[in-house]
């Protein structure tokens, strides 16, 4: 049975809106509970199919999960398998989180190697290079990628060209297991990393210069669960994305359970925008001057302007007056959006890896689809400010990374409602491929 999300638009947005637990933080975590046999607690976890396809793989591992209430709890005690099979990793890359901790703990690994995704060729080799140099033996045979490390890890210093999040993560939790000191340089600095960090340090890890480019860890030969349960961070992308809408459909909104620290280049942009955004504690608070000013946004690892970032911050430019330009600097194909937009009278030009956005322009409801998370989000933003009904399908990229996302949006007052239909499978403009 395929769903779409049927959205009227027009109408300005007001009320408070609950921001969930950060899907990219909770990933990294739940990978991590491999490196030591236990049972771990986490609150404020985010019921999203991402999370759901970690839980799978950690149970095909031998892992005991259960969900009491507020706190999942993860057991790992039998969690003994080092085998991620392609039937998981092609419907969430993240899988490949379990690599670092699978090979430290248990010497081997044989984990599907993810396949290309909508929005770029996302190569792993700077995973595969870090474990090399940490002393894993890699190969990769019929689409898997084996790692052999009989005799353990070893510390070693490690250069990334970019930084790189997944791979600073699976490198970070290997390296709590090498022996002796292990440097990463150019390391990813993203909130989520800090918050695995902490994980890490709370199962007895010694690491020094989270939050920085420069990490140094100091192996240790085995860890243990933390103490006490975990709270995942909030999801500072589902915040930024909700953060746009009173410039794009009007009216005033509150984040709660936010992190307004881990948003600060997204609000300071903007600000230069012409919103109006407060912080106070761990709530925000948004509503929009007009008319918009146009931007020239450039996306950069953190603290820059986020990636995931993109094509939300694309829309809300589509209601600025003049012209705003776009440079996406990580991914070479996250432009897939700019054709549905397009068809929602948006007037946006591709110059190679800058959009040109001319604005304001009236967008009008209309059928889309898109096949990566962050396009499906701006493709719901767009159709909260567009005139008339727009139908938007594709929702088992959406339902990966925004949580309850029509029930969130009908309270501020948004006419949103989630329908099925049978019917053939509409793919999206590059076809059925794997996803990011
Ligand atoms: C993480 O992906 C996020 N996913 C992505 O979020 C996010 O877009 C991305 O970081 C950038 O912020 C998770 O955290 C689960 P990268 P990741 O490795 O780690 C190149 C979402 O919507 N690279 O930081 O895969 C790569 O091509 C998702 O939630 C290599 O060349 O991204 C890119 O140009 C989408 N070789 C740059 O580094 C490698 O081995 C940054 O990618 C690895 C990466």
């Amino acid at each position: 049975m395929r769903e779409y999300l049927e959205i009227e638009g027009g109408y300005p947005l007001k009320g408070e809106i609950p921001i969930s637990g950060a899907k990219n933080a909770v990933l990294p975590a739940l990978a991590a509970t491999l490196l030591a046999p236990g049972t771990y607690r986490f609150t404020n976890w985010p019921r999203l199919l991402d999370l759901y396809t970690m839980l799978e793989l950690l149970s095909h591992l031998g892992a005991r999960i259960e969900s009491r209430g507020p706190v999942l709890e993860v057991d790992t005690v039998s969690a003994e398998g080092v085998e991620a099979p392609y039937e998981l990793v092609r419907r969430m890359r993240a899988s490949i989180l379990v690599l670092g901790p699978l090979t430290a703990r248990f010497g081997r690994a044989r984990v599907a190697l993810p396949g290309g995704c909508p929005i770029g060729k996302r190569p792993v080799d700077f995973h595969l290079r870090g474990l090399e140099r940490l002393g894993a033996r890699i190969e990769i045979r019929h689409g898997y990628i084996l790692a052999r490390a009989e005799d353990g890890l070893s510390g070693a210093e490690i250069v990334f060209d970019v930084p790189s999040v997944t791979a600073t993560e699976n490198l970070l939790m290997a390296a709590t297991l090498a022996r002796g000191k292990t440097e990463i340089r150019n390391a990813a600095r993203e909130p989520e990393v800090v918050f695995l960090g902490e994980m890490l340090r709370a199962m007895g890890a010694r690491i020094e210069g989270l939050g920085t480019d420069h990490l140094v860890i100091y192996g240790r030969s085995e860890l243990e669960p933390p103490r006490e349960p975990l709270r995942i961070i909030p999801d500072r992308i589902e915040a930024g994305t909700y953060l746009m809408l009173p410039g794009i459909t009007g009216g005033e909104i509150t984040l709660a359970g936010v992190e307004p620290a881990h948003l600060e280049t997204p609000i300071l942009r903007l600000k230069e925008a012409g919103l109006e955004i407060e912080a106070e504690g761990d709530r925000l608070y948004a509503r929009a001057r007009r008319p918009l000013s146009p931007l020239k946004i450039v996306t950069a690892p953190y603290p820059g302007f986020p990636t995931d970032l993109q094509a939300q911050i694309m829309v809300l430019l589509t209601q600025a007056e003049g012209l705003s330009l776009i440079t996406e600097s990580l991914f070479e194909e996250r432009f897939h959006h700019v054709f549905e937009l397009r068809r929602m009278g948006a007037e946006i030009e591709l110059d190679e890896r800058t959009a040109i956005v001319r604005g304001p322009v009236r967008l009008q409801g209309a059928e889309v689809e898109a096949n990566d998370l962050r396009a499906s989000a701006c493709l719901v933003l767009a159709a909260l400010g567009a005139e008339g009904v727009s139908r938007i399908y594709g929702l088992e990229h959406l339902d990966r990374g925004y949580e309850k996302i029509e029930a969130k949006l009908s309270a501020l007052g948004a006419k949103i409602v989630r329908k099925s239909y049978e019917g053939h499978q509409a793919f999206g403009p590059c076809g059925a491929g794997p996803r990011d």
